[in-house]
């Protein structure tokens, strides 16, 4: 866990300023309860751990844009070094702040942006995607020019 958080909080960020908390959470119960902020939060209830990526509110609309994309970053390499540990790992959103910060305690001016639910897979090592749900290569690349 210490490798993975290691790896958000290295994430690169406009300016550097690290607009990122991480608070871990690995108890059964307390994840079950925080699986309830969100409707498509049901693998965090199960998970092993799972990071509550916590932000501060943006003060205008360019801050906000800048948040989501620094944020984006911490969690890919948060789930990037999970994924070179063998951990799986899946989003979720938010949906009721309230409870999100009842049950893990940040600050008013913060609101939790993500979880990252981890954990090893039960039935298999973690290993590549063999049929990748993505659009194709050659639609998404443009050399040189579009
Ligand atoms: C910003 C963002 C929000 C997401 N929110 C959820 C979520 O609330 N619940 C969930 O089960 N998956 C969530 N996901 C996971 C995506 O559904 C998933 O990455 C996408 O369908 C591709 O599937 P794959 O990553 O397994 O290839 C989210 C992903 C991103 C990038």
């Amino acid at each position: 866990m210490e490798l993975v958080l290691e790896a958000g909080r290295r994430s690169p960020s406009a300016g550097n300023w690290q607009p990122w908390d991480f608070v871990v959470v690995t108890d059964s119960n307390d994840l079950k309860e925080l699986a309830r902020v969100w409707q498509g939060a049901g693998h965090v209830a199960r998970s092993a751990a799972t990071v509550a990526i916590v932000a501060p509110e943006p003060r205008d609309e360019q801050e906000r844009q800048l948040l989501q994309f620094d944020l984006g970053q911490a969690t890919m390499c948060l789930m990037v070094e999970a994924t070179d540990l063998g951990i799986g790992s899946g989003h979720s959103a938010v949906g009721d702040q309230d409870l999100a910060r009842s049950l893990l305690g940040f600050p008013v001016d913060r609101f939790c942006a993500y979880l990252i639910g981890l954990g090893y897979p039960l039935d298999r090592p973690l290993a590549p995607i063999a049929s990748l749900k993505r659009r194709p290569f050659d639609e998404v690349v443009h050399w040189g020019r579009w």
